[in-house]
């Protein structure tokens, strides 16, 4: 779940596309998240999905009308624009976006969009042809010059039959692009370096050494420097997890894969946080071939350990870039996390006993200990991994040079 949308005020527009029944995905997400959301429904979205999804799903009666006698809970139009905190339309079909684009305010969601002055999302779904239409293309850079946040649209099997771009972006995205809109943009400006995920080493074409690592946790963590505006790169071991909306992703498979993308990428960067679970040994050599039991033994396999990426790092550390590390540990936490610190030359280390149930390691929780240099060890609650990542970001901002 996004953190960040809790309490927030988001004006959902639903506009008349047959993506329109995924919004009531979205308005729930949204609702879940704790944000306020306010509808409002286009006359050719209502032909799609009835206002009552919405209602249920907001717990908020839903705008239709620019003349309606009784404004939604006695809050006017022009109102229900300025309380808006973030208005996202979506989706947002190509005569939505003509009349955006052009100023055109004929119905109560295209008034609200000169009305509204916090920031715009839209997310446009129609058919592939459409999309490709010059008009939309012209549309779409009119409405990115003025500041409006464009989504997609994503590529697949459309329901007219045809396959190209012109699907609307997942509710999931949507729900995080918007937590960005919305977040506080203290890493703006800011190039962020994350790693995440296992690594895997390659025995012979089908047989590799790797651990228990998911990605969960890294990907967390780059979720939140992009909601907090920062330019981020995740460097992204091998994993089902789908990487964070609006980051730089390179994915790597072995130690080396990782230390290469890593490296060529450290100089430049004010804030790395190395989180990946990265092999300490690597078979010695890869066997072109498929080991086959009858003719070969394989009671044992001859490893030599990988480079230590961090550690690296910190031997060649610019003045002024902070690096984070992780601590995997399953006893005597804080000691061995410390001797990290120290001999990694680092910033922070976060530490985690991976032994214990609900951490490190394949959850969706994790419960830390932030280990600082000089002394201090803070012990944090177990929490879900979005608000870890929350926490270690809050502290890593005092950290940074102004
Ligand atoms: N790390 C790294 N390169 C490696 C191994 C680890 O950059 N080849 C990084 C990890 O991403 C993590 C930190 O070093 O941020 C600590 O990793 P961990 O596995 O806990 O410890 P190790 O340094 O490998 O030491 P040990 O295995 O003795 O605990």
């Amino acid at each position: 779940m996004s953190v960040g949308l809790k309490n927030r005020r988001v004006l959902l527009g639903v506009t008349g596309g047959i993506a329109a029944y995924k919004s009531a995905d979205l308005t729930s997400r949204l609702a879940q998240a704790g944000a306020e959301v306010r509808l409002v429904m286009t006359a050719a979205a209502r032909a799609f999905v009835s206002p009552l999804t919405f209602q249920a799903l907001s717990g908020q009666p839903v705008s239709t009308d620019l003349f309606d006698e009784a404004p939604a809970r006695g809050m006017g139009h022009i109102e229900l624009g300025q309380w808006a905190e973030a208005a996202v339309v979506a989706p947002a079909t190509a005569n939505f976006l003509a009349k955006a684009a052009t100023g055109i305010a004929d119905d109560l969601l295209s008034t609200l969009m000169l009305v509204v002055t916090a920031p715009v999302v839209v997310c446009p779904a129609m058919n592939v042809n459409m999309y490709r239409h010059a008009t939309v293309g012209e549309n779409l850079s009119r409405l990115r010059a003025r500041g409006v946040t464009v989504l997609g649209p994503d590529e697949g099997p459309m329901a007219c039959g045809d396959f190209g771009p012109g699907r609307m972006v997942e509710p999931a995205v949507i729900a995080e692009a918007l937590a960005a809109v919305l977040g506080p943009a203290d890493l703006a400006g800011r190039k962020i370096l994350v790693t995440a995920g296992p690594t895997r080493e390659a025995v012979d074409p089908v047989r590799f050494l790797s651990n228990r690592s998911t990605g969960r946790m890294g990907v967390a963590l780059a979720r939140e420097a992009r909601r907090r505006g920062g330019t981020v790169t995740l460097v992204l071991g091998p994993t089902e997890i789908e990487p964070p909306w609006g980051v730089e992703t390179v994915r790597v498979v072995s130690a080396t894969d990782m230390h290469r993308q890593v490296t060529a990428r450290a100089p430049d960067m004010d804030l790395i946080v190395m989180n990946a679970a990265v092999a300490d040994y690597t078979p010695a050599r890869v066997r072109e071939q498929k080991i086959k039991k009858a003719t070969a033994n394989l009671s044992g396999i001859d490893l030599t350990s990988t480079l230590d990426i961090l550690a690296e790092l910190g031997a060649r550390k610019p003045p002024g870039q902070i690096l984070v590390g992780f601590a995997a540990e399953t006893e005597k936490l804080v000691p061995e996390a410390r001797s990290k610190l120290e001999r990694k030359n680092l910033d922070l280390v976060v530490a985690n006993n991976v032994a214990l149930p609900g951490v490190g390691f394949a959850t969706e929780t994790n419960q830390v200990i932030l280990v600082h240099p000089h002394g201090e060890a803070e012990k944090l609650p177990l929490m879900p991994k979005a608000e870890v990542a929350l926490e270690v970001f809050d502290r890593v901002m005092r950290l940074l040079p102004d």
